[in-house]
């Protein structure tokens, strides 16, 4: 049987993933990148990547892991897609055990875990605070092997550029050599976007910036859709440098780190306080407007100082390395000032349970697609979700009939291929406009602003804006000082927004119910 060929844009861990599962269902792999996957943003990946793995005898079950997840997300998630993925984590681990990926170890064979945000148990499988570079250096090894093999051929420094259909059905895709400006089609059975989030269209995150959010702003033009682009978190320990936010993994306030401001000029540990159950580690989305609101009247803290030197060296020594090659600062003896930054992107591309998109042929996993996390999501699900993702994409890829007779493929106009005439201003109308506490006369003076831009990615910024002026209440990472409560009887919905090439149209769809 002739094998099937699977295009998959993006060589972070989600396409690294889903090119080794194309793989071992028969298929042939093209995996183009505009970064090689060791400067995939996966990389920077500190603090770890939950699974149910119970090695500290807490009576965790990845029935757990599927409640905690849902409750972060506050009824947006899709629940089959997430029962799923929790009911896989401990496989995935004991996969990339297998590949080679050194885990933290607490016993002879067992790996250990740390609590993280939001999460009632020890769930999170770590790599000291670089888990991210442990589990790509692996999955890349893998994917070498089966290059050697001929099954994957690997084409790094090429961007996407469009879609090949005919009718709603994916063909292929052009892409571009970003040195020889060659320009190429690939024809295949499926295309699998990877691409990341869109960390490049605010600027100044915690991502890489190489994600730029042009796939998803191309795709967005072209008419498909995308849900809860709204959903954007601010990780809360973030610092200030080189233009960027250096994270501060949440991993230190699990090993023993606590935030606190300045009242009457004494330490406030104003997460403890309010938050007695969870404290430092009540879920991002909380702790993030609790920092923000703090910031109002004083600077905040992370004091790590209490942590023992041996749970330093041990688990957290990037970090200590970071802020001292970074802010001069020695963590051990004195506490870092912090402020919430942009971290991860729940919302993107619309995908069901199977990571299809609405077009034929045409799949999304990772960051660049909504689907795990709905309104918040949890530290430590993305990395699962994007391995997880990657996987499923890749098998359904595999194994969708298209029941067309493939004709000569159109291409997708690229007639409007700049991406936006001026970056910093776009960075900066979405940096003010969808910050951690939003209103009415923000949202409509960024979506005045952003009106006047030209561009794919100016487009997409407004449909993020837009979709933020909508959803006329507060829910996860979207916090609307005039809407300050949840509504469940409007809201609980999937936000979609959809391009429909003179319009951006938004609406509230239906989250699917649990089977
Ligand atoms: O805090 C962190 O290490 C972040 C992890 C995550 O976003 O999953």
């Amino acid at each position: 049987m002739k094998k099937r060929k699977i295009v998959i844009i993006g060589a972070g861990v989600a396409g690294l993933s889903a090119a080794l599962q194309a793989v071992s269902e028969g298929g042939e792999v093209v995996l183009v990148s505009s970064q090689p996957s060791e400067r995939a943003q996966s990389v920077m990946a500190e603090g770890g990547i939950n699974a149910a793995m119970d090695t500290k005898n807490e009576n965790d079950s990845p029935e757990e892991h599927y409640k905690d997840t849902i409750n972060a997300a506050c009824g947006l998630a899709d629940p089959n897609a997430v029962w799923n993925m929790t009911q896989a984590a401990p496989d995935i681990i004991r996969w990339l055990m297998d590949l080679g990926v050194q885990f933290n170890r607490s016993g002879f064979d067992e790996v250990d875990l740390r609590n993280f945000g939001g999460q009632k148990k020890k769930r999170t499988v770590f790599a000291q605070s670089d888990t991210g570079k442990q589990l790509t250096t692996a999955l890349i090894d893998a994917v070498r092997k089966e290059e050697a093999a001929g099954n994957v051929k690997r084409l790094s420094h090429h961007s996407f550029q469009t879609l090949l259909l005919q009718g709603n059905v994916c063909l292929g895709c052009l892409i571009k050599d970003e040195y020889s400006s060659t320009v190429t089609e690939l024809h295949s059975d499926a295309v699998i976007i990877a691409s990341g989030g869109m960390h490049g269209l605010f600027g100044n995150t915690t991502g890489s910036l190489f994600n730029t959010g042009e796939v998803t702003a191309k795709l967005f033009r072209l008419g498909i859709p995308i849900a809860n682009s709204e959903m954007i978190q601010y990780h809360p320990t973030t610092i200030e440098c080189g233009g960027k936010r250096m994270l501060i993994t949440e991993a230190v306030r699990a090993e023993g780190g606590k935030l606190f401001s300045l009242k009457n000029g004494k330490p406030y540990y104003f997460m403890q306080e309010r938050y007695p159950e969870l404290g430092d580690l009540t879920p991002r989305d909380i702790t993030a407007r609790e920092i923000w609101k703090e910031r109002q009247n004083s600077e905040v803290f992370l004091d790590m100082t209490d942590i023992p030197d041996k749970v330093i060296a041990e688990k957290l020594s990037g970090i200590a390395a970071d802020c001292m090659l970074y802010l001069h600062k020695d963590i051990r003896k004195e506490p870092v000032p912090v402020s919430p930054g942009i971290h991860y992107f729940m919302g993107g591309i619309l995908v069901d349970e199977y990571h299809r998109t609405q077009i034929n042929g045409l799949y999304a996993a990772g960051e660049c697609c909504s689907q795990y996390h709905g309104a918040n999501r949890l530290g430590g699900n993305s990395l699962l979700g994007a391995i997880y993702g990657g996987r499923i994409a890749a098998k359904y890829a595999c194994s969708d009939e298209c029941n067309i007779q493939k004709g000569q493929p159109i291409k997708a106009d690229i007639s409007d291929d700049s991406v936006t005439s001026d970056i910093q201003r776009l960075n900066q109308i979405m940096q003010n406009t969808l910050g951690v506490v939003r209103n009415e006369e923000t949202l409509q003076k960024g979506l005045r602003e952003i009106k006047e831009m030209s561009g794919s990615l100016a487009l997409l910024g407004r449909a993020i804006i837009e979709s933020a002026i909508a959803r006329r209440e507060s829910r996860g990472a979207h916090y609307r000082e005039d809407y300050p409560l949840r509504n469940d009887r409007d809201y609980l919905k999937t936000t979609v927004a959809r391009f429909d090439g003179d319009n951006i149209r938004i609406l509230f769809e239906n989250v699917p119910k649990r089977r």
